[in-house]
C-alpha cells in the first residue's frame, strides 16, 4: 500500500531501447503535473542532454552545473546546495540539467564506493522541496540508470508501439527486479505507456493488443496511450511543452489524461509489480533460461 506519509514521489522514466518517448514523456508529464498544482523537479539523467535541450537550454554542453558536476561533488564528499544548478522553466517545472560530462562520470563511477547510490544522495536532498521528481533515463541499463532506479519509488516504461518490444521489456523488468531485491526494495513498476501510436495502422494496433495480452494482467498498461503526431516531434525544437505548442491537439489531451491517470494510480502499483516479477520468473523457467 502507498503510505500517506509519502510527500514526494520519485519516478524514473526508463526503457533501454532508444527513441521510445522517454524524454518527451518526462517533459510533458512534468509540465502536466505542474499544471495540476504539483511542485515538480525534472532530472535529466542522460548524457545526450535531450530533456535539457528540449526545455530550451539548447547548448547543454556549455552548462557548468549539471547532474554530473553535482554527482561529482557528492563523490568527493563536498556539500551540495539544494538550489545549486536548478533551472526554472517558464511552464512551472524545475530542471536539473545534464550534458556529455555525465558519460565521463558514469565511467569513473566504477571505482567509487557505493556507486549505485550517488544519485540517491542528491534526490534525498531535493525531496523536501518537491511533490514529484521525474528522472529521464538514457537508453541503457548502465550505472546512471541503475542510480536512478536505486532512488526511485516507481518506474514508468514508455514503449513505442511500432516494433516488437517484448525482449527488451523482459530485460528491463529483470533489471528492475534485481535492483528491487538488491538495492531498493520499495521500487515499483508504475506502468507501461504506449507511445507514438498510429491507430490507423494494423501493425500498431497489433502491438498494442499484444502488449496488453502479454502484460496487461500483470502490470499496469496505462489506459491512455500517446498518439503519433508531428506536433509532438516539433516541441523539442521549441523549448516548450505540448500544452503550449498545441494545447488542443490530441497529444496534449493524451498527456493531460496520462497526468490524471498517474495521479490517480499511485496506490495501485504495488500488487502489479509483484505479479509481473512472478510472471517473468515463470517465463524464464519455462524457457529454460537463467535469471
Ligand atoms: N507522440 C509522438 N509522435 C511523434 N513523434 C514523437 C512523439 N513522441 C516523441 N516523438 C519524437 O520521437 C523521437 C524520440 O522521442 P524521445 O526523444 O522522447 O525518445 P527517448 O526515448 O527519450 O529517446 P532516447 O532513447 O534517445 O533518449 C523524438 O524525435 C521525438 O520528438
Ligand atoms: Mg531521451
Amino acid at each position: 500500500m502507498c503510505g500517506t506519509d509519502k510527500m514526494c514521489h520519485v519516478m524514473a522514466i526508463a526503457c533501454q531501447k532508444g527513441g521510445t518517448g522517454k524524454t518527451t514523456t518526462a517533459g510533458n508529464l512534468g509540465v502536466g503535473l505542474a499544471k495540476m498544482g504539483k511542485k515538480v523537479l525534472l532530472v535529466d539523467a542522460d548524457a545526450q542532454g535531450s530533456l535539457t535541450a528540449s526545455l530550451g537550454y539548447r547548448e547543454p554542453d556549455k552548462l557548468e552545473i549539471t547532474l554530473a558536476s553535482i554527482m561529482g561533488k557528492i563523490i568527493n564528499e563536498q556539500e551540495v546546495d539544494s538550489a545549486e544548478g536548478i533551472l526554472h522553466h517558464e511552464e512551472g517545472v524545475d530542471l536539473m540539467p545534464a550534458n556529455i560530462e555525465l558519460s565521463g562520470l558514469e565511467v569513473s563511477l566504477v571505482n567509487v564506493m557505493g556507486r549505485e547510490r550517488i544519485m540517491q544522495d542528491y534526490i534525498e536532498k531535493m525531496k523536501p522541496y518537491y511533490d514529484w521528481i521525474l528522472i529521464d533515463c538514457s537508453p541503457s541499463l548502465g550505472m546512471i540508470t541503475i542510480n536512478a532506479l536505486a532512488c526511485a519509488d516507481s518506474v514508468l516504461i514508455p514503449l513505442q508501439a511500432a516494433y516488437l518490444p517484448v525482449k527488451g521489456l523482459e530485460q528491463l523488468i529483470k533489471t528492475i527486479g534485481k535492483v528491487k531485491r538488491q538495492i531498493n526494495p520499495k521500487l515499483q513498476i508504475e506502468g507501461i505507456l504506449l507511445t507514438m501510436v498510429n491507430s490507423r495502422t494494423n501493425y500498431a494496433r497489433d502491438i498494442s493488443v499484444m502488449v496488453r495480452e502479454n502484460y496487461g494482467s500483470k502490470v499496469k498498461i496505462f489506459a491512455n496511450s500517446i498518439p503519433e503526431s508531428v506536433r509532438a516531434a516539433e516541441i523539442s525544437a521549441e523549448g516548450i511543452s505540448i500544452f503550449k505548442h498545441d494545447p488542443k491537439g490530441k497529444v496534449a489531451v493524451a498527456y493531460l489524461s496520462l497526468t490524471e491517470e498517474v495521479l490517480g494510480i499511485e496506490c495501485e502499483s504495488d500488487l502489479q509489480s509483484e505479479a509481473i516479477e512472478v510472471a517473468v520468473h515463470q517465463r524464464t523457467v519455462e524457457n529454460g533460461g537463467t535469471e
